[in-house]
């Protein structure tokens, strides 16, 4: 059985320079699944707010929410880091809420980690000197997309860039153990990844990050079909043609068959057919 994967673990990872794998997960079979499969992190992120509970963006969604999926999560997971993601207003009120909400993630939660999207550095240090650790998530934040320009990439001038940049080198300095970086330009990324010692996780920001993360949804094709995403199935084809089969199947008297179904011992049946014969 493989062991815990913890911070020092992905730290060793970064520095011997093996690519560190995260997917999201948001329930007990998926979770399941990807921890045997030898994922290292697993985030239970708040995408989960549109790309399993309906909602348009990830904003909805509440800490009671995250915290339940979070418990199924964990209660899954046996190696996997396992990260709670922050949602929206849980976090930028105060420090003192940001901590105690971050503190459910992990008393209730289970969760190894916390992930808040933005530039809190104080917040991040508090946490941190609370015994929580954290992880950030700079260039495109969902939470904050419509005051960035929509779902596009940050940081392609010059000015731009220096200021993420700098922003990871802070979230770094204020104590956050792994960064996340979306939709990011490739050279942005690597500078950042070279410059921190802390690992440098990316979706959309390129191949020099220290690891890649995916919305699992959209990996097994469940989900969108952005850019910077690669699509490993197409579950969205095989479960409609599974659907459409076994709806055919139910109307046209192929599903149950003889396999699928229990029959009582010879001698009650015979009672029970002279029974109701009889009536
Ligand atoms: O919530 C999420 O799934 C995320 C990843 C896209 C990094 O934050």
């Amino acid at each position: 059985m493989r062991k815990k994967i913890t911070i020092s673990h992905l730290m060793e990872m970064k520095r011997t320079g093996e690519k560190i794998a995260m997917l999201t997960a948001y329930d007990y079979p998926i979770a399941k699944l990807i921890d045997e499969a030898g994922i290292e992190t697993i985030l239970v992120g708040d995408s989960v707010s549109n790309v399993v509970l309906g909602y348009p963006d990830t904003r909805p969604v509440t800490m009671d929410e995250m915290i339940y999926h979070t418990k199924i999560v964990t209660r899954a997971v046996k190696s996997a880091f396992v990260i709670g993601d922050m949602p929206f207003m849980s976090y930028q009120i105060s420090v003192e809420e940001a901590i105690k909400n971050a503190a459910r993630f992990i008393k209730e939660g289970m969760a190894d980690a916390v992930k808040l999207e933005g530039t809190f550095f104080e917040t991040i240090e508090r946490m941190t000197n609370a015994g929580i650790p954290v992880v950030g998530h700079l260039g495109l934040t969902p939470q904050s997309a419509s005051l960035q320009g929509g779902y596009v990439v940050q940081g392609k001038s010059y000015e731009k860039a220096k200021e993420i940049i700098k922003n990871a080198e802070n979230i770094e300095r204020a104590g956050a153990i792994m960064l996340v970086l979306e939709m990011v330009p490739k050279e942005v990324a690597s500078i950042i990844s070279h410059r921190l010692k802390i690992p440098v996780i990316g979706i959309g920001a390129g191949p020099d990050c220290d690891g890649q993360v995916l919305v699992i949804h959209d990996m097994l094709g469940l989900g969108g079909n952005f850019k910077f995403l690669k699509r490993y199935s197409n579950l969205d084809t095989i479960i409609k043609n599974s659907v459409e089969e076994y709806i055919s199947d139910v109307k046209n008297k192929k599903f149950p068959t003889e396999e699928h179904t229990f029959s009582m011992p010879e001698n009650e049946l015979k009672k029970l057919i002279k029974n109701y014969r009889k009536k």
